[in-house]
């Protein structure tokens, strides 16, 4: 029997009401398969971590991260934290893990399940058959380019500075994957830049069509930014595999949860060469936190991405998804998704319902 080592980081907001759906669901997982064990280590991220210890990454949970297989994230920040120094904000936590453990590839999946079609702001026309995977490079670019600060200029005003920068090394290994993974599906790459403007877009621009002599079998496409955010809800099912720079990736993956339906629905992967974090794209919502409605379906889809990238499980990660599916077509939505004529549930109720599937699917 193998064992699978799980640091769970909840962090704040709905991710303290996600997360625990989400280890339910890989608890019945591990019942239904047989053959492994997962152990969940608890440990604090973000807000939550700054109030009991003063720092949004305590050592005590990256060496924690370290020591797992795998990472379940919840969501970090809130309005409590708003006005610490930027080094002590609550997203340093997150920041700080992806650059730690060099997380660079970033897997978004956004897909329009049927059901959901008129969930969505989008015309049922547009979002229908949208399948997406963003790949967002995740640990360069403005988010970490030196130099970067805020000082104070001799005519008294003030002056702030973040820098982009990419090396065509970061450049080359997040293209690879998402090349492998257009690979995986339709062949078609878009490689998202602004590179009628930006140098550091003219590399990436040079570096994917480089590696893209190894993939002859994928289309490769070079997209600009605007038009890609453009074209995403004019006619987003042209999209198959989209691979971009962090925070166009950031921009965009927020965009494409929008053909989803709901940002509720939308799973994460953080992918590097020796570990991984599986997040709901969602973040903190702290405007419906603590009343048990948030939706752990974003939670629950990227628990399956942890079978299937960290657990190798992939067989297991389908039963979770159609699990999912069932309970959906059953009916059953929260807030978020719920329309006249289907039944509107909670967090706990929308898992316990999914963990229900996932039983009968071993049974
Ligand atoms: C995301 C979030 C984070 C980001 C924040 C919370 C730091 O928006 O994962 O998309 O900007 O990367
Ligand atoms: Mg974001």
């Amino acid at each position: 029997m193998a064992t699978y080592r799980i640091a769970v980081l909840p962090g704040d907001g709905v991710g303290q009401e996600v997360i625990p759906e989400a280890v339910k669901v890989l608890g019945a997982v591990a019942r239904g398969a047989g053959v492994v064990t997962f152990e969940f280590e608890p440990g604090l991220i973000g807000g939550a971590a700054i109030d009991a210890t003063g720092d949004p990454l305590p050592d005590a949970t990256l060496s924690l991260c370290r020591e797992s297989h795998a990472i379940l994230f919840g969501a970090v920040g809130g309005p409590k934290w708003d006005n610490a120094p930027q080094e002590k904000r609550a997203e340093r936590g997150l920041l700080g893990v992806r650059k730690e453990l060099d997380l660079y590839a970033n897997l978004r999946p956004a897909r329009c399940f049927p059901m959901l079609v008129d969930a969505s702001p989008l015309k049922r026309s547009i979002v229908e058959g949208v399948d997406i995977m963003v790949v967002r490079e995740l640990t360069g670019g403005l988010y970490y380019g030196e130099p970067r600060g805020m000082e104070k200029m001799a005519d008294g005003g003030r002056r702030a500075i973040n820098t982009m920068t990419y090396t065509s090394r970061e450049i080359e290994r997040v293209a690879r994957v998402g090349f492998d993974v257009a690979r995986k599906r339709r062949k078609k790459l878009a490689s998202v830049d602004k590179a009628n403007v930006l140098v550091v877009s003219q590399l990436w621009r040079q570096v994917v069509s480089e590696v893209a002599r190894e993939f002859p079998d994928v289309t490769l496409q070079h997209v600009l930014v605007d038009n890609c955010a453009m074209a995403l809800v004019a006619h987003p099912a042209q999209f198959d595999t989209i691979v971009t720079e962090n925070t166009f990736g950031d921009i965009l993956s927020d965009e494409a949860a929008i053909l989803a339906g709901s940002m509720g629905m939308l799973p994460s992967a953080s992918l590097g060469e020796t570990a991984a974090l599986y997040e709901p794209v969602h973040g903190t919502a702290p405007d419906i936190a603590g009343q048990g409605t948030a939706n752990p379906i974003a939670a629950i889809l990227s628990a399956a991405m942890l079978l299937r990238h960290s657990a190798g499980m992939g067989r297991d990660a389908e039963r979770v998804e159609t699990a999912v599916l069932r309970v959906l077509e059953k009916g059953y939505r929260t807030a978020d998704i719920h329309q006249d004529g289907t039944t509107r549930v909670g967090t706990a109720q929308m898992g316990d319902l999914i963990v229900r599937e996932i039983n009968m699917l071993y049974s």
